[in-house]
């Protein structure tokens, strides 16, 4: 983390009422920028998030060639076409971004010039033998870094340089979990490929690049779970400059929704939210647990993304079993459910969620020993945790272990505690969702940062 250290001081909180917006999506912020760069010509983005992670992205495109500027009119990005990268003039410093490293590894695998990319200590620590292995497989000419666990690799991540007359090939992959990681890291190589990539996921992942893909009009088909993409059917091979718009991330709307539906009175809404219904998990978990959650559509943004204005007003919260697809569709949003639990009446059962061990922190883990702190009772399964909610909270010192959705998680916790609770490492949050003190002030909730 480049960014000075940050904590929070958080109180317990009166009713949150308002109207807000949030930062851009940062999955489809990230997305944006790469198909920018690859365009044809200068595409405009509006709504792009400030946060670390989209901006990460965006300098790893600076450091290969490719203009991108910020003004009132939005971010305008100098694509220089699918062949126009040119070789990194520096390592690419993936910071904190899991997305950066993922998806830049799939893109630079077919390129015809080599590259290195690296991280913070967090992702340092994140598998990546997930990716390297297909891409592997298709021909790229790619390693990682040998750590913790045997067979796994971990970045450090380099990538040899395709040489002349060499391609990467087709490839047909059933995907042992369901990530929009790994889907988009193949897709993206698949452009540079000589044969087609054929995906199958276990439960479909957000589709953010299948749709860019489409409004692009790349060669790609889905069905379900599955995409196919054919870079050898006829098409221009390229595509011209776009002008979109961001939606505000719906895993950044969720800290202040589920806080409005944890804080007794509350009332908000957040306008122009992402309502893709491979993210809206977290919508429909309300709803089971008792909030009142209303939704209106309110036109579409970057390629093709629904949005809506969320409401949602505080109601009776119960427990409830979370488990298989809809986990998937709330992967990112855990920790916040797991805030929630500790306020809903009886039992709150996650399963399906080993995936939240290799996020930037072991989600798992450090959610179970932050509702430890808080006086919640937790359980920890090898794949979920079960929360026993309903009672009263105790004030808490949590360290974020440099992961902005543990922080965030954590200040809701302590905005239904006795007394004050501490919340250090708070600077994390800046990776994705910046002004989040700001904004929840505005909505009266009692929390304050201070460098640390
Ligand atoms: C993301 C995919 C998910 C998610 C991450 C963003 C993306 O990761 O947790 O925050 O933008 O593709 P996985 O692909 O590892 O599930």
């Amino acid at each position: 983390m480049t960014n000075d250290g940050k904590r929070y001081r958080v109180r317990r909180s009166g009713p949150l009422r308002g109207s807000i917006r949030v930062p851009g999506d940062k999955s489809i912020g990230h997305r944006s920028l790469i198909f920018g760069a690859l365009g044809r010509g200068t595409s405009r983005i509006t709504g792009l998030s400030e946060g670390l992670d989209n901006r990460a992205t965006a300098d790893a495109f600076a450091a290969m060639g490719v203009a991108i500027e910020t003004g009132s009119g939005g971010t305008g990005v100098h694509g220089v076409g699918l062949r126009g990268l040119r070789m990194p003039t520096t390592v690419v410093d993936c910071e904190n971004s899991g997305t950066t490293m993922r998806l830049l590894s799939g893109l630079l695998s077919g390129q015809r010039f080599g590259s290195r990319l690296v991280g913070d200590e967090s992702l340092t620590r994140r598998p990546m033998a997930r990716i390297i292995e297909p891409l592997r497989a298709r021909g790229a000419h790619i390693a990682g870094t040998p750590g913790a666990k045997p067979n796994e690799l971990y970045p450090p991540i380099s990538i040899a340089p395709l040489v002349e007359g060499e391609s990467l090939r087709g490839i047909e992959y059933t995907m042992p979990v369901a990530s929009a990681q790994i889907k988009s890291a193949l897709l993206l190589s698949g452009l540079y490929a000589d044969g087609v990539t054929a995906l199958e996921e276990p439960v479909l992942s957000r589709d953010h690049t299948e749709r860019m893909m489409l409004a692009l009009g790349v060669p790609l088909r889905t069905a379900g779970s599955s995409v196919v993409l054919d870079p050898t059917a006829e098409w221009t091979g390229g595509w011209d400059p776009f002008e979109w718009h961001v939606p505000g991330d719906p895993s950044s709307a969720a800290f202040p929704i589920v806080a409005a539906a944890m804080v007794a009175g509350s009332e908000l809404s957040v306008e122009d939210v992402g309502v893709n219904p491979t993210r809206t998990g977290i919508f429909d978990w309300l709803r089971l647990s008792g909030a009142n959650v209303g939704h209106r559509p309110s036109g579409h943004g970057a390629g093709d993304e629904p949005m809506a204005e969320i409401t949602i007003a505080h109601g009776s919260m119960r427990g409830a079993v979370a488990g298989g697809e809809l986990i998937v569709r709330m992967i990112d949003e855990i920790p916040a459910v797991c805030a929630l639990a500790a306020v809903a009446k009886g039992v709150t059962e996650i399963r399906d969620a080993a995936e939240l061990r290799v996020k930037e922190s072991d989600r798992l883990a450090t959610m179970a020993k932050v509702l430890d702190a808080f006086g919640v009772p937790c359980e920890e399964l090898p794949d979920g945790l079960i929360i026993t909610g309903g009672q009263p909270l105790r004030a808490a010192h949590i360290a974020s272990r440099g992961d902005h959705r543990i922080a965030m998680a954590s200040a809701l916790l302590g905005l239904v505690a006795d007394g004050e609770s501490v919340i250090d490492g708070a600077e994390a949050v800046d990776t994705s969702f910046p002004g989040f003190v700001s904004l929840m002030r505005s909505l009266g909730a009692p929390i304050e940062e201070e460098a640390s």
